[in-house]
């Protein structure tokens, strides 16, 4: 018989990529292979992200579509996983409007994919297994690992911070950390692999190892990671201001793998805003606590998460942002229109008291107009500079030019003087042009050494 294929589509956040690795490696184990194309796929699992409307949307549309395929090829399985399979919306809107359908699980139960393939197989209605509550942390399962020497390694699940705009503590459950030695064996793994570039991964990595015996913390994670062979690069995402420590702070800057990139989410600049979010600091908190990275950690890299439109915000909230983005001068900020989740505190605040549209399409115009601004000076800065830059794939625009990232992940354009392959490979370059989005670049010297390259496919980037 034919090799079964399938295919996932990814919707959401870095946690959910390490799911749909997690995934195909179940599937491989089953004896499928994988397909980049819908069409081609025996089996098509949707991984779906709830964070925002339109996250959903997209969501519900590809699921529509897809009756189309199912109807012209009945034995094509369609599974719909992730956050969006744990709200009870979800699963009223897939049983009226959706219902070739086959699968629907969620974030708790997905290591048990065989056995749920297996009695879905069997079934004419949709098989709906969603666990409403976490069970323990399941060690040891296999996983179709992305190609490239990038890799993402689960440290922590859940959260516990239920900030009152947030789905994420509904739809992935209470904080459960992993144990520190099968992450500090996953990372050796990886390295014999040829993975270099090591990104830990929860909704709130500061707060890893609280509930383990002995307690730990995520210092004492990187700590134990820094000495493995073979690893060059060290991430962590995403962080929580509040418990952003010191501790970690000195140990980021005695480090000679951790990068110096740090992403802190900040919501928004106003007390009164920040309070209603429950984000558990305030906008002076946040300010010395961006003063004392800068201090610490040479030439950082500074990225925020902003929402604007939060209910209740006003004009005056809203410059209170403005003024933080001003200070801290980010390198780079994700800005989010406000979008009201279901079951959150503040979509019922959304109710009474919502911010207008076109006042938040305003806000947020000219949030990014002000970042734009401040990107470019910061990217000018660096101009002159040498950085080491790993290189993802050639540029789409011009296949003359390679693109990739430097250990701040600023993405760095930079010409392709020779025929030698540099995909995965680390360069040394000089900085010499600077843009919005990008810096321009030219290579100054060999490839640094290490293990070859793990792939040969070149994949466009910008
Ligand atoms: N755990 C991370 C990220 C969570 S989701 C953190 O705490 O930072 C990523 C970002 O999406 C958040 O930082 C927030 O800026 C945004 N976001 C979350 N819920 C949202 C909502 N309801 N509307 C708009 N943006 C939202
Ligand atoms: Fe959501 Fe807040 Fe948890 Fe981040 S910290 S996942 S924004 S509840
Ligand atoms: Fe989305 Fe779930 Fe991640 S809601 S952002 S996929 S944790």
């Amino acid at each position: 018989m034919e090799e079964r294929k399938y295919f996932i589509k990814t919707y959401g956040c870095q946690m959910n990529e390490r799911d749909t690795e997690i995934m195909g490696g179940q599937l491989d184990q089953l004896g499928f292979q994988a397909t980049d194309r819908d069409n081609q796929a025996d089996l098509i699992i949707i991984n779906t992200c709830a964070v925002r409307g339109s996250a959903e949307q997209h969501a519900f549309g590809y699921i529509g579509q897809l009756k189309q395929l199912k109807d012209q090829h009945p034995h094509v399985k369609l599974a719909v996983a992730g956050c969006m399979a744990q709200e009870p919306g979800t699963i009223a809107w897939i049983k009226r409007y959706a219902p070739h359908v086959d699968l629907v699980f969620g974030t708790h139960n997905l290591h048990q994919l065989p056995k749920l393939l297996e009695e879905a197989e069997e079934r004419e209605e949709t098989l709906i297994d969603v666990w409403k509550t976490a069970g323990d942390v399941v060690e040891h399962l296999p996983s179709h690992r992305n190609d490239g020497v990038r890799a993402f390694v689960n440290i922590i699940y859940g959260c516990d911070k239920f900030c009152t705009y947030c789905i994420v503590p509904f739809t992935r459950g209470k904080e459960r950390s992993r144990a520190l030695a099968p992450i500090v064996a996953e990372v050796r793994a990886l390295a014999q692999e040829g993975y270099q570039d090591i990104t830990v991964l929860g909704q709130n990595v500061n707060s890893y190892g609280h509930d383990l015996d002995p307690q730990v913390d995520l210092a004492d994670l990187l700590r134990s990671l820094e000495p493995i062979e073979g690893v060059r690069w060290l991430r962590y995402t995403t962080s929580h201001p509040r418990d952003f420590s010191q501790h970690l702070i000195d140990s980021i800057a005695a480090s000679q793998k951790i990068t110096h990139h740090v992403h802190l989410p900040v919501q928004s600049g106003s007390n009164a805003i920040l309070k209603k979010m429950n984000r558990k600091y305030t906008q002076e908190y946040y300010m010395d606590l961006i003063n004392r990275v800068k201090l610490a950690i040479d030439d950082v890299s500074l990225t925020t998460d902003i929402i604007v439109g939060f209910p209740g915000e006003t004009e005056s909230d809203f410059e209170d942002t403005l003024e933080l983005m001003r200070k801290v001068r980010y390198d780079a900020a994700f800005t989010f229109i406000y979008s009201p989740r279901e079951g959150t505190p503040a979509a019922r605040w959304e109710g009474r008291d919502p911010v207008p549209d076109p006042i938040k399409k305003d806000r947020l115009n000219r949030l990014m107009e002000l970042q734009y601004q401040i990107s470019l000076e910061a990217n000018q800065q660096l101009v002159g500079r040498t950085e080491v830059v790993l290189i993802e794939g050639l540029s789409r625009k011009d296949p003359n030019v390679w693109a990739g990232r430097t250990q701040s992940n600023k993405v760095v354009l930079v010409n392709r003087d020779s025929a030698v392959d540099l995909i995965d490979r680390f360069i040394p370059v000089r900085i010499e042009k600077a843009k919005t989005f990008y810096l321009g670049a030219r290579q100054i010297g060999d490839p640094l050494s290490g293990p070859a390259p793990r792939r040969r496919v070149e994949l466009p980037l910008l």
